[in-house]
């Protein structure tokens, strides 16, 4: 089996969700991929022309055509793996802004998710493939805190589901710790719950 990791903390080795993704991807065959890696496509003027003009019989430039086509490489390299894992802190109650660039690449009409007969979506590109969600945060979204609200975890699970992929979810949580013993002994936990969720694989 072959794992697209796609890692959405920009600290690297340093991110604790990304600790997580390397532990619960130990002894896996995997690719690395950060979406703030630079030379990640960015969509743009171009690409949201191009997404909609066939459907409405407007032509496209040179550079229009040539955006789109890498907007459907990137679709079929993620489509080329067998499982894809996910890693990312929660920003702002939501993802990271470079994690959501990326996804605004791969969800495209046709290319990889389609309509029934009934106007619903179908998704293609998961094909029935699971994804695995790690996902951190510094507080508490489980009902500790009713005011707080998770865009994060359901926006995750909702825009996979919906492409097609079968979505598990582990959330670590709440991250920051006021003791440096206390954040220890969280990250050394956590990592551990990673691998064995991983080994389950
Ligand atoms: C820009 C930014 C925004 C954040 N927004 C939230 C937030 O809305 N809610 C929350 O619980 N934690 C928030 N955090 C905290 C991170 O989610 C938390 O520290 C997480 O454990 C970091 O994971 P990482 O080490 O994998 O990057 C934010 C952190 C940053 C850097």
């Amino acid at each position: 089996m072959n794992t697209l990791w796609i890692e959405g903390s920009p600290k690297g080795d340093d991110a604790l969700s990304s600790q997580l993704a390397e532990a619960f991807l130990e002894g896996t065959r995997y690719q690395r991929f950060s979406v703030w890696d630079e030379d990640l496509l960015r969509f743009g003027h171009d690409a949201a022309v191009a997404k909609f003009a066939p459907l409405f019989g407007e032509s496209v430039t040179a550079q229009q055509q040539d955006i789109w086509q890498q907007v459907l490489d990137e679709i079929e390299r993620v489509r080329s793996f067998d499982r894809l894992v996910i890693s990312s802190p929660m920003w702002n109650w939501h993802i990271p802004h470079a994690l959501k660039a990326w996804i605004d690449i791969i969800v495209q009409p046709i290319a990889s998710f389609t309509l029934d007969a009934g106007g619903r979506h179908v998704g293609t590109l998961g094909d029935g493939k699971p994804v695995q969600l790690i996902l951190t945060r510094s507080s508490a979204y489980d009902g500790r805190h009713p005011e707080l609200n998770d865009f994060q975890r359901p926006y995750l699970e909702y825009v996979f589901g919906m492409l097609g992929y079968r979505v598990q979810t582990l959330v670590i949580e709440p991250t920051t710790r006021w003791t440096p013993e206390e954040r220890a002994q969280m990250r050394t936990e956590a990592i551990e719950l990673a691998r064995r969720a991983g080994h389950h694989h």
